[in-house]
């Protein structure tokens, strides 16, 4: 390509990302159109010929925003997904146009450095041990991968067996105690590792969905040899902290190797006003989070973090004669991932750390926490909804008809979000709580402050009010 091709072809895409991201408050909070229609747009047969770069990436732009999910937009409460904040997406794009392939220091200088600059930051914000190792994932289901498999090495290390060498063919039982209510990608990091997704010791929660500290210690009372421990900051429908400083302590005695799923409740120890919440997080031994959520990086973006390097190494190391050696004071990414070739993540998140600094990140989760809990208040005080969970940080769950007799609570729920998601002022999803269903609010976007709160739980209400009838 030209130089002027060139310039042409990323002035195009820097056009089309900026005009996106400068008109988001004129967009609905839902796609102008689903996943059927998005098909039809993209399908044609396999193209036999070259075509022109620019006029494709018109034509991608096109087709890609009439599918758009409004995750980027101030009043998008699905799921729980960061904002990808432009000064992160704005390096990603410049991540691309650089391809560096970050698997060691000497094909991706600069972004191996801004990686370890990244981590440091990283682990001084959450306040976590500063000899910790952070790999730098894909989310915090690989996070949780990395972490546990660093786990599962280090106990059958202690118990004499190498499993990075022999597999788990033969080797002494692992007991894992899990929490009832925890993540889904959790049991798949099991899975992945051969520790099963059922052969766990499951222990009882609260109404909140956090580990009970007697029903944990009277688990823990009847297991032998290695332990895995895996706790949670931040259930996904509640927000709910494990009780940290009760329990690690006691599994320690153990023996175990306690890991903390914290894919965006770990964020709370950022904000001085919420970091109470996972007091005695600190001395667990691995920790799972993610950027795309809190930090608002942008897709993707988790942290695996591990007390013990060495232990993380030797789980996750890739060695040949053509990878180069480090030296003192050098950090080969790929050392704490599974991937050899992959992004250069660290650039947006050493971006977003300094756009934002401790004190934004700080202000930014105590906002979210505030009008989450002003969205409960209002929503509570509407004779019929049902506030599900203890609002201790972003997230809310709600309940729908609950004072009408004989009104089918789910089907109304279900009917409510329906509702809110084609009006498109706001987006809210769903979720099964406690075998019913719920609607799921997660305060997460960058630009959601009381304002933007307070214009979507007037729409949660007009919704409510119109399913509901007089
Ligand atoms: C508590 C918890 N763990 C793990 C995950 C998975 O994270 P990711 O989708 O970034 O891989 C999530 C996602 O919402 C979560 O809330």
């Amino acid at each position: 390509m030209s130089p002027e091709e060139i310039r042409h072809l990323f002035g195009l895409a820097a056009d089309r990302a900026s005009r996106f991201r400068m008109t988001l408050p004129e967009w609905p909070h839902s796609p102008r159109q689903g996943y059927a229609a998005c098909l039809k747009d993209f399908d044609a047969p396999l193209p036999e010929n070259p075509g022109d770069a620019a006029a494709i990436l018109t034509e991608l732009a096109d087709k890609a925003e009439k599918g758009l999910q409004m995750s980027t937009g101030n009043r998008f409460f699905g799921w729980v997904i960061g904002s990808s904040h432009p000064a992160g997406a704005a390096a990603d794009m410049m991540t691309s146009a650089w391809g560096q392939n970050t698997g060691n220091h000497v094909a991706a200088p600069s972004a191996s450095a801004a990686e370890t600059v990244a981590a440091r930051w990283l682990l001084e914000l959450l306040k976590l041990p500063a000899q910790s190792s952070v790999g730098f994932v894909t989310g915090a289901t690989v996070a949780n991968f990395v972490c546990l498999a660093a786990a599962r090495g280090e106990v059958l290390r202690r118990a004499g067996w190498d499993v990075e060498a022999q597999g788990l063919f033969g080797a002494p039982e692992i007991t894992v105690l899990i929490g009832d209510d925890a993540h889904t990608t959790v049991f798949s990091a099991l899975s992945f590792l051969g520790l099963g997704r059922e052969r766990v010791l499951r222990v009882p929660a609260d109404t909140q969905g956090a580990i009970r500290a007697d029903a944990f210690a009277e688990v823990l009372a009847g297991v032998k040899g290695p332990v895995i421990v895996i706790l949670q900051a931040g259930q996904i429908n509640t927000g709910a902290f494990d009780p940290f400083a009760g329990i690690i302590p006691l599994a320690h005695d153990k023996g175990a190797w306690v890991h903390v799923d914290g894919a965006f409740g770990l964020w709370a120890r950022a904000n001085p006003a919420t970091q109470g919440l996972a007091t005695g997080v600190e001395a667990a031994d691995s920790w799972a989070t993610d950027g795309h959520k809190w930090l608002q990086t942008p897709y993707d973006s988790g942290f695996a973090i591990v007390k013990d390097e060495v232990a993380h190494r030797r789980a996750m190391t890739i060695a040949a004669s053509y990878l180069p050696l480090t030296a003192d004071g050098e950090r080969d990414p790929s050392h704490y991932v599974p991937e050899l070739s992959r992004r250069a993540r660290g650039f947006a998140v050493w971006a977003m750390i300094r756009a934002l600094g401790r004190s934004g990140i700080a202000e930014m989760v105590e906002r979210h926490c505030r009008v989450a809990r002003m969205m409960a208040g209002t929503l509570a005080a509407e004779p019929g909804i049902a506030v599900m969970n203890d609002v201790v940080l972003n997230q809310v769950i709600v309940r729908f008809g609950a004072d009408l007799p004989g009104a089918d609570g789910d089907a109304l729920t279900q009917k409510v979000i329906a509702r809110i998601q084609e009006d498109g002022e706001c987006f809210a999803g769903g979720a099964k709580w406690r075998g019913q269903q719920v609607m799921r609010i997660s305060v997460i976007g960058f630009g959601t402050d009381q304002q933007e709160g307070t214009r979507s739980t007037n729409a949660m209400l007009r919704a409510y009010r119109a399913v509901r009838g007089p």
